[in-house]
């Protein structure tokens, strides 16, 4: 079950000791992944790389020097992949968070002299963080809370508290939730501006609605398929508890 301290302490880490972690830590990330039960139909692959068997040259493939890059693998067509993608990646950064340990999702495209698979989707990079992680929730820079989510109950205020910080491309947070007594639909938000109509935005927005939904993992819920219409948004599932 998620611990409401990592989901405070994560944050966006770009700077890092470029010691490698113990080979223990990695196993232990590596078991993690590989254990987890993405709620959404859609197969992926993951693979942990380390610098040193990967030379990331300095602020190069994905613009942040780290010591490891876990790296997501799948059809970025399929937006169940990506929305589980974005589910396990954020259950994966917020364990590494309650380890001490930093992290930075990294959407930018891969250089073509580096990975070689049409299948890469997006990593994460990993490592001891120079300086700390976050101290308080009041440090995330975010929406408030009722411009992404309607109708709440006193109990799912204090989920969508957490919900609140999954990190997302850009900080745009596309999401949307509307409350019922024992469900949430989730819609992902029209954003604006030019970047919004790229392919590589449309797939980071499929990821960022996985990673919002893996903030949810306080409790138990299943997926649903129940379409709503909401003016202007697209609705993504719903959430039932
Ligand atoms: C799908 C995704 C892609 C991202 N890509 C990048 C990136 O390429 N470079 C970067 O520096 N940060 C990237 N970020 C980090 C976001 O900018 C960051 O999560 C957001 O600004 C919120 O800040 P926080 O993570 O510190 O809470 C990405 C985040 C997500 C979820």
């Amino acid at each position: 079950m998620l611990s409401t301290v990592s989901v405070i302490k994560r944050k966006s880490v770009r700077k890092y000791d470029m010691t490698p972690l113990q080979d223990e830590t990695l196993n232990e990330l590596n078991e993690f992944v590989g254990a987890l039960e993405p709620p959404f139909a859609g197969k992926f692959g993951y693979k942990i790389f380390s610098k040193k068997e990967y030379d990331v040259r300095s602020g190069g493939a994905f613009g942040i020097s780290a010591p490891h890059y876990l790296m997501f693998f799948g059809d970025k067509n399929d937006d169940n992949v990506l929305r589980n993608i974005g589910y396990a990646g954020e259950l994966a950064a917020l364990k590494l968070a309650d380890m001490g340990i930093g992290t930075c999702w990294l959407g930018g495209p891969k250089s073509k002299e580096t990975l070689d698979s049409s299948e890469y989707v997006i990593c994460i990079c990993f490592g001891t963080p120079v300086g700390e992680l976050r101290g308080s929730e009041n440090e995330a820079e975010r929406k408030k809370l009722d411009e992404i989510a309607s109708n709440y109950n006193d109990e799912q205020k204090e989920m969508l508290r957490y919900v609140r910080l999954a990190p997302s491309a850009r900080n745009l947070q596309p999401w949307f939730f509307r409350c019922g007594s024992d469900r949430i639909h989730v819609f992902k938000v029209k954003t604006g501006g030019l970047m919004s109509k790229l392919a590589l935005f449309k797939v980071l927005q499929k990821i960022d609605i996985g990673i919002a939904i893996s903030h949810f993992s306080f409790v138990k819920f299943t997926i649903e398929n129940d379409p709503q219409d909401d003016k202007g948004m697209q609705y993504e599932c719903t959430l039932k508890f």
